[in-house]
């Protein structure tokens, strides 16, 4: 379903107009104010109910030309909400400048969604409660500490598909993980969250972290080996994620007899369970790294020891593209494509289907 869209300036300047030529029988002596440009910007005010889902999701995106080249694309795409990944300005004291930045491009009232990064969770270069406070969670029915470990059905009635937001494997004040080991209490917090998606019957779920376990960027499995294999264990159709600056989006994974369990640092094709891009819901998990949202980006390795679950990647050093991953939702389909920003050429795409 589109969203509604309104652009405040053109609207602005047509009732003025409507409004004067009125007023000239009476001599135009005033009208309603005329918004200047700087203050015209898209409004997008979604319609989140009904037979699709609609959003996009990227992370690591700085406050440069590049972040404001991925929200232009972004505002094309006219999702009903946005996820965005953790790494938001990579510096303190800018965390307004930020928030400016993305109501400027997508309106005051469009739902942009948070979850923390490392750059955001420790203090250092951004203080996570700022960006609470000024990209404010506008989804209904929210469980959970937005910006940290939430989860939320959508639509809230009748949901498609419950989004299960949480923070392994990265530090938060004083160097502290967030502890998500097997069965700690943030551990038990996810799979409920899962298991009551199951019970619920809401046809799909969705995780999102910043930080991957998988990767042929910079970085190791920093949620850890547990964490991942539970996620392929509860079937959880797609993981997003941020922190290496690189596209990066794994085949159809999951394990059962022929694959006993994800190892990270290795490869094992058992694990596999769909190569092709038209894969089945419920054999199995693809895995999405989407750090492209305007940052820097990394270099990839393609000879990385777990290169062979991976489609497809993208990185500083082999098609580079900012851009952000696109994603619609029905009770059967899930459609997803990497929408490069202005000047970028890489794609992607990928359904999972009943
Ligand atoms: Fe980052």
């Amino acid at each position: 379903m589109a969203a509604k869209s309104v652009t405040r300036g053109t609207t602005g300047t047509v009732t003025a107009i409507l409004a004067c030529l009125g007023l000239l029988m009476a001599g135009c002596e005033s009208g309603p104010p005329v918004p200047s440009p700087a203050e015209t910007s898209p409004l997008i005010v979604p319609d989140i109910s009904g037979a699709s889902v609609h959003f996009t999701a990227q992370g690591d995106i700085g406050v440069r030309k590049d972040s404001r080249r991925v929200l232009d694309t972004i505002a094309k795409l006219r999702p009903q909400f946005n996820l965005a990944l953790g790494d938001f300005t990579y510096r303190a004291g800018v965390e307004q400048q930020f928030c400016d930045m993305v109501k400027g491009k997508l309106g005051q009232d469009f739902p942009y969604e948070i979850l923390a990064g490392n750059h955001d969770s420790d203090g250092k270069d951004g203080q996570l409660a700022k960006f609470v406070e000024c990209l404010p969670n506008k989804l209904p029915g929210l469980k959970g500490e937005y910006g940290t470990q939430w989860y939320v059905d959508v639509p809230e009635k009748d949901p498609l598909v419950r989004f299960v937001m949480v923070s392994p494997g990265i530090d938060f004040q004083n160097e502290q993980h967030l502890d998500y080991s097997l069965q700690s209490e943030r551990w038990d917090w996810t799979t409920q969250a899962l298991d009551g998606a199951a019970a619920a019957k809401i046809p799909w779920t969705i995780v999102s972290m910043h930080a991957p376990c998988l990767s042929v960027g910079q970085y190791d499995c920093k949620v850890g080996k547990d964490f991942a294999n539970m996620l392929l264990a509860k079937k959880v159709d797609l993981v997003l994620t941020g922190h290496d600056h690189v596209y990066q989006r794994t085949h159809q994974l999951g394990t059962g007899p022929a694959c006993s369990e994800l190892v990270p640092d290795a490869f094992s094709p058992d694990c596999i369970t769909d190569p092709d891009t038209t894969m089945v819901k419920g054999a199995g998990t693809v895995f999405t790294t989407v750090g492209v949202g305007g940052e820097s980006l990394y270099d990839v390795n393609n000879s990385d020891s777990e290169a062979g679950y991976f489609a497809t990647w993208s990185g500083g050093n082999r098609d580079p593209a900012y851009g952000t991953l696109d994603v619609t939702l029905t009770v059967d389909q899930l459609t997803a494509r990497f929408v490069s920003a202005k000047d970028y050429t890489f794609t992607d795409a990928f359904t999972i289907g009943r």
